[in-house]
C-alpha cells in the first residue's frame, strides 16, 4: 500500500545558480546542504533545507535538456514539487490505472539510492510532480 509522506522539496529552475544563491542563501539566510552535478540531467543543483523540506535550485548546462527547454520557454521560476512516498512502484501502478500520464513509468535510481519518477503536468493541473522514495 503506497503512502504519501511529505513535501520533500520544491525545485526552481534558474539561469544563474550563484545569482540565485545571492537571494536564497545570502539575503534570505538559508544554508546550502549540498551542491551536486547531475550529469544525466545536464544540470547543477543546490539543496537548501527549509524546515522538513528543501528548496532545490536547478541550473541547466546545455540547451537540449528538459529543464533548459523549460527555462527558455517560461523563464526562471518554479519547476517541480517533490513528494516523498513509500512503495513508489505500487503508487505508479495505481496512477497508471487511474489514467494519470507519467513521464517515468518505472522509477529511476540516483547514485545516492533515491528512486524517483515524474508525473506529467497535464495530469496534475499544471505542476510537474516528482515522486521520491528514499532508501530504507
Ligand atoms: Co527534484
Amino acid at each position: 500500500m503506497p503512502t504519501i509522506k511529505r513535501i520533500d522539496h520544491v525545485a526552481l529552475v534558474v539561469d544563474d545558480l550563484e545569482a540565485a544563491l545571492a537571494f536564497w542563501r545570502d539575503a534570505l539566510g538559508l544554508r546550502v546542504s549540498q551542491t551536486e552535478e547531475e550529469p544525466s540531467e545536464k544540470t547543477t543543483v543546490a539543496f537548501l533545507p527549509l524546515g522538513e523540506s528543501e528548496i532545490e535550485l536547478v541550473q541547466p548546462h546545455t540547451a537540449d535538456s528538459g529543464t533548459a527547454k523549460f527555462l527558455a520557454k517560461r523563464g526562471p521560476g518554479m519547476h517541480h514539487l517533490c513528494i516523498e512516498v513509500e512503495d513508489l512502484e505500487a503508487l505508479l501502478a495505481r496512477l497508471q490505472r487511474q489514467g494519470v500520464r507519467l513521464i517515468n513509468e518505472t522509477p529511476v535510481t540516483k547514485p545516492n539510492g533515491v528512486r524517483y519518477a515524474f508525473i506529467h503536468p497535464k495530469s496534475t493541473y499544471g505542476v510537474l510532480i516528482e515522486l521520491y522514495e528514499k532508501p530504507q
